[in-house]
């Protein structure tokens, strides 16, 4: 049975999209079977950024309502072979999303994949929940800025609570993924410090991804930032996170200092 993640945040445009491509394309890349998912129901997005967005014919409000089958719907990428796209509807709305059809959906591509990766709406709605209901492991994603900080305190709390896991009294494994850090904006002073967000919020760090003009390149030509240029900064961390989502222990760097995060990987709590 493969793993379901999601991808989450409560602020929008932190970089859920760009991340859920990019680990999903890292882990593949390395050989894993990897779906990912888009839940955005009427903003679709992740088709774009797989560069996928002409190919999509189905996707997962058809599957749900029974107008096409899962394997009809399934986009396979065309650089790597063991990377899938279910795509949301642009047209249909969230309601489109019921409980049981999303249960059916996932439950169907845990026994065909190794990693099956949500990526979740914006916000704490009924789109946001559905994403997160089934996840055996949450990213949330997160800018290190006051606003993004506070409202991923506030889905940590409805991971603890509204999820399958929650309701059974298991434990959800929560990983922080750090996005858009600035080195010159931290300098300054402009953005929280990497701390200060990890005394805050408590769970475990996977990455820290820099803010980079090399993303913005990748999502102009439809290509997660892994395949599109896999030796940049962002790619490279994205490819450390996706190690340490397979359990590897590699040290943080923060991007712009030289010293490693060695002892918070596994956050306060736990220290
Ligand atoms: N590391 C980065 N460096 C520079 N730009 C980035 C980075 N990560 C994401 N972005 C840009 O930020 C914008 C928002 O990213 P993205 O769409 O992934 O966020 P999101 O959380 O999925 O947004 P939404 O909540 O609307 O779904 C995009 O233009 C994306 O290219
Ligand atoms: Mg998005």
């Amino acid at each position: 049975m493969g793993k379901v993640i999601v991808v989450t945040s409560g602020k929008g445009g932190v970089g859920k999209t760009t991340s859920t491509a990019a680990l999903g394309a890292a882990l593949a890349q390395n050989g894993d079977k990897v779906v990912v998912v888009d839940f955005d129901v009427g903003l679709r997005n992740l088709d774009l950024v797989m560069g996928a967005e002409r190919r999509v014919v189905y996707d997962l409000v058809n599957v749900i309502q029974g107008e096409a089958k899962l394997t009809q719907a399934l986009i396979r990428d065309k650089r790597v072979e063991t990377l899938y796209l279910l795509a949301a509807s642009q047209t249909r709305d969230k309601d489109n999303l019921t409980p049981e059809g999303v249960e059916k959906v996932i439950e169907a591509l845990k026994s065909a994949f190794d990693w099956v990766i949500c990526d979740s709406p914006a916000g704490i709605e009924r789109g946001a929940t559905l994403a997160m209901r089934h996840a055996d492991v949450a990213i949330v994603v997160t800018n290190p800025e006051v606003s993004s900080v506070r409202d991923s305190d506030r889905i940590i709390g409805l991971l603890d609570s509204k999820t399958l896991r929650a309701e059974n009294g298991e434990q959800m494994e929560k990983h922080l993924l750090l996005t858009r850090y600035d080195a010159a904006r931290a300098e300054r002073g402009d953005m929280l410090k990497v701390d200060d967000v990890l005394d805050i919020l408590s769970i475990p760090l996977l990455g820290i991804i820099p803010e980079s003009m090399d993303v913005l390149r990748a999502s102009n030509v439809g290509a997660p930032v892994t395949l599109a240029d896999g030796r940049s900064a962002p790619a490279m961390a994205y490819f450390d996170a996706a190690r340490r989502l397979k359990g590897e222990i590699l040290p943080i760097t923060i991007p712009g200092e030289k010293q490693s995060l060695f002892g918070r990987i596994f956050g306060r709590k736990a220290a």
